[in-house]
């Protein structure tokens, strides 16, 4: 797994309103290209588990929260050929390579504060929850939006027996690294009204060192009835 994501907690600040996302933001021009192709490519057995997911639904409007520097729209832009991608992230720096380099839509905000004025048909997610503050509201949020399909991935591991969120702030990075409890996501999505069919939790390995990431997590949501 990439080596600078896979940092354990380095120093301890106290979490002020400015320092979310620090890293990110502070990272620009071809080293923060280099950073995010290094991350994409970290997890290929992901990806393609995504791209069968992709290929196998059919929906129109799609939405990914945290595309970073587009390597989706940019790179892999035929997936989306026919459909109307709006790509999303919490840094300026990334969503202005975007903005340059694809005609696709991007919004750089806050997922969880942002109130949007539409759904989508698809919205998905890679290597984000793993960094968010509040992982209740960033998985409500999305299956509040999304219409029927969500493919939210975790990096850190598949934390089957972990009773809650484990989650440690990063001080000098302004991140989170959060330890996803299988358990409470199946709590949550439960009391949200899915029935066990319209989702799946599961694990798919990417490695073999013998660490928590050599396994990601892979959330999919599949609603029967459409909420336009
Ligand atoms: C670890 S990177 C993953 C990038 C890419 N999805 C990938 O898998 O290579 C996490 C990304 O999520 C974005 N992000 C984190 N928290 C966010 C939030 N609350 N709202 C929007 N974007 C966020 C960061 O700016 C960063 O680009």
């Amino acid at each position: 797994m990439f080596e600078s994501i896979k940092n354990k907690i380095k120093n301890f600040e106290p979490l002020t309103k400015n320092s979310y996302g620090r890293l990110w933001n502070e990272k620009s021009g071809n080293n923060q290209l280099d950073w995010y192709t290094e991350m994409h490519n970290s997890c290929l057995p992901m990806h393609e588990d995504f791209i069968d997911f992709l290929k196998k639904n059919s929906f129109k409007t799609i939405l990914e929260i945290g595309c970073g520097t587009g390597y989706y729209p940019i790179n892999s832009r035929d997936l989306f050929k026919d459909k109307i991608y709006t790509g999303l992230d919490f840094s300026q720096t990334a969503i202005e390579t975007c903005k340059r380099n694809s005609k696709f839509d991007f919004i750089c905000t806050d997922f969880i504060k942002f109130n949007f004025e539409k759904k989508f048909d698809f919205i998905f997610s890679h290597a984000v929850i793993d960094h968010v503050y509040d992982i209740e509201k960033f998985i409500e949020k999305i299956f509040n939006l999304s219409t029927k399909y969500a493919y939210i991935t975790s990096y850190r591991g598949f934390f089957s027996e972990l009773e809650k969120h484990k989650m440690n702030w990063n001080g000098s990075e302004g991140s989170y690294y959060n330890d996803i409890s299988i358990k409470t996501i199946k709590k949550q999505l439960t009391s949200l009204g899915l029935k066990e069919s319209e989702f799946n939790l599961r694990s798919i390995k990417v490695d073999d060192n013998g660490t928590d990431d050599d396994y990601q997590t892979i959330i999919e949501i599949i609603k029967e009835t459409s909420n336009n």
